[in-house]
């Protein structure tokens, strides 16, 4: 079972952007994080990042012919994409919403998402363990499934 591990706009800049909110890990710390919980999980994942939301949304649109769940850091893009939302009710897949920080302790133009409304749930403030938290949850979905 292979889970696709999706990562936007300004994520690429982890450990380096803004660290007092999202912390020194790198994405490369990420991806490794999220290797091994897969490993331990017994599920493949690829995991990628893009600054571009047309990108993403290809990324969404193939994913059902390879993957059996998304997990989505969608970034700022979460509180402006309806595009986005839209792409994720185009397929028949789990959608898990993820992000580093607090987005509900933030500005209030963070407390919207359009990512909500058509993911499974979200995870959000615990940093970059909240990659291997939703890895986690995701096992568990597809379990029942
Ligand atoms: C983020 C939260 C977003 O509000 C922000 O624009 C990001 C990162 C997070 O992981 O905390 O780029 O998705």
């Amino acid at each position: 079972t292979s889970i696709l591990v999706l990562n936007g706009p300004n994520l690429n800049l982890l450990g380096t952007r803004q660290p007092e909110v999202y912390g020194a890990t790198t994405l490369a710390d990420v991806e490794k994080l999220c290797q091994t919980k897969a490993d331990e999980l017994e599920l493949s994942i690829e995991f990628s990042q893009s600054n571009h939301e047309g990108v993403l949304i290809d990324a969404i649109h193939a994913a059902p012919a390879v993957h059996a769940g998304i997990i989505l850091n969608a970034g700022a893009l979460t509180h402006t994409s309806v595009a986005l939302m839209d792409a994720i009710a185009s397929i028949d897949l789990p959608v898990i919403e993820l992000h580093l920080s607090n987005i509900h302790a933030r500005e209030e133009f963070r407390h919207k998402s359009w990512i909500a409304p058509v993911a499974v749930g979200q995870i959000c403030g615990f940093g970059a363990s909240g990659y291997a938290l939703a890895l986690s949850a995701m096992a568990d979905l597809l379990a029942e499934a």
